[in-house]
């Protein structure tokens, strides 16, 4: 996998992938917090639910629905503060369907720069018609998979 550099020194600390595309940058509050004190594994499944749909919508043009989590690992905690950035890319399109990989990259608050993944998850969209039913992805310029 390609990468750019990030700094060194922590164990955790990794580099970011260049083969997959930035689509969500966002900072967790204090009201996002569970009994612990980290950030609610909801919430950041929330907010992977909205960034794996950024390059599906661009081939579904219309509706769709998220259908299935394949995959979801909290590889470490997130904090409050630490700015998360979310790398995606498209794995696999189907019929009606079309699967990502998203990838969650946390800077701690007071180690900007330095990179710990947190997250990463396989989710599956539906492109939907007005009733709600799955309709085929239209044919496309866009790259796909193989
Ligand atoms: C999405 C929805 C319209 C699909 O309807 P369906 O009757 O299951 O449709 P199908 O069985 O024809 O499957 C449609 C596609 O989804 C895929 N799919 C269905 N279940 C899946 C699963 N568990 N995992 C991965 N893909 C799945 C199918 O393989 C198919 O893909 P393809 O056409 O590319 O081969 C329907 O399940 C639905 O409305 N679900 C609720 C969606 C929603 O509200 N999401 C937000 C959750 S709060």
């Amino acid at each position: 996998m390609s990468t750019e550099s990030s700094l060194p020194h922590d164990p955790l600390s990794v580099k970011l992938p260049l083969d997959k595309e930035l689509v969500l940058k966002v900072i967790p509050m204090p009201a996002d917090c569970n009994a612990n004190g980290d950030i609610f594994g909801g919430w950041v499944m929330a907010q992977v639910d909205l960034a794996g749909s950024v390059i599906p919508a661009r081939y579904a043009e219309g509706r769709m629905a998220t259908v299935a989590v394949n995959e979801f690992i909290f590889k470490q905690p997130v904090r409050v503060g630490d700015i998360l950035s979310f790398y995606s890319e498209l794995t696999r399109i189907g019929r009606t369907s079309m699967t990502v990989k998203v990838e969650v990259y946390a800077e701690r608050f007071h180690s900007q720069g330095r990179y710990i993944k947190v997250t990463e998850a396989s989710v599956t969209y539906v492109a939907i018609d007005d009733a709600g039913q799955p309709r085929p992805v239209p044919p496309s310029s866009l790259p796909r998979p193989q």
